[in-house]
């Protein structure tokens, strides 16, 4: 696969193939995790669509989708963890087994918010898949079974992850050049 790397592109942290290889070994242990079953993988909107859209077709296991939209109280958008729904679920989650997809965990707290809501649904069970983690970042502990890469504490775009809802479009994971924030 060709990799396009923009001029405002300073570094690429996770590659095209690193990610495509790294989702293909996460589709391997969830597949044999839910040997069996069904998995309902909801996707928190608008940052872990890629992820979705590849691990969905990665893995042999039945899956159906649904997407969740939320957006934190007040101007800080990651740091309160008071969280709104943008766009709830379409479905009852009532003995589904869910895996709640992200493109990345910073403070943990959407994450926090989102898994209290979702065990309160009813669900067989609720597990968490994320591409990136960023430990250092982390204000609230949160159980996730599956994890792709953990990251130094930087902000990063790039496959789901925008600057200004840009660059979500990149096959990869990279570092902006300081003068775009400049700009
Ligand atoms: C990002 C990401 C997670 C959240 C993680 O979404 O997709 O949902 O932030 O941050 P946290 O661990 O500090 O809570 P964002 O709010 O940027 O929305 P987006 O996916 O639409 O870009």
């Amino acid at each position: 696969m060709s990799q396009r790397v923009p001029a405002e592109i300073e570094k690429v942290l996770v590659s095209e193939q690193e990610i495509q290889a790294k989702i293909q070994e996460l589709a391997q242990a969830i597949d044999r995790d839910y040997a069996g079953k069904e998995i309902l993988l909801v996707g928190v909107l608008k940052g872990a669509v890629m992820v979705m859209a590849d691990l969905a077709r990665a893995l042999e296991t039945p899956v159906s989708m649904e997407f969740m939209a939320v957006s934190s109280y007040g101007s800080s958008t990651s740091s309160s963890g008071v969280v709104r729904i943008l766009k709830d679920l379409d479905r009852d989650l009532a003995d589904q087994h869910v895996l709640v997809v992200e493109d990345i965990i910073d403070s943990g707290l959407t994450l926090n918010w989102l898994l209290r809501n979702m065990r309160s649904r009813g669900p067989a069970s609720v597990e968490v898949c994320a591409l990136l983690r960023k430990p250092e970042a982390a204000k609230v502990e949160v159980p996730v079974k599956y994890v792709g890469f953990d990251m130094p504490d930087e902000f990063v775009v790039g496959y789901g992850l925008d600057y200004g809802e840009r660059y979500r479009d990149l096959p990869f994971v990279g570092l902006l050049k300081p003068e775009v924030y400049a700009r």
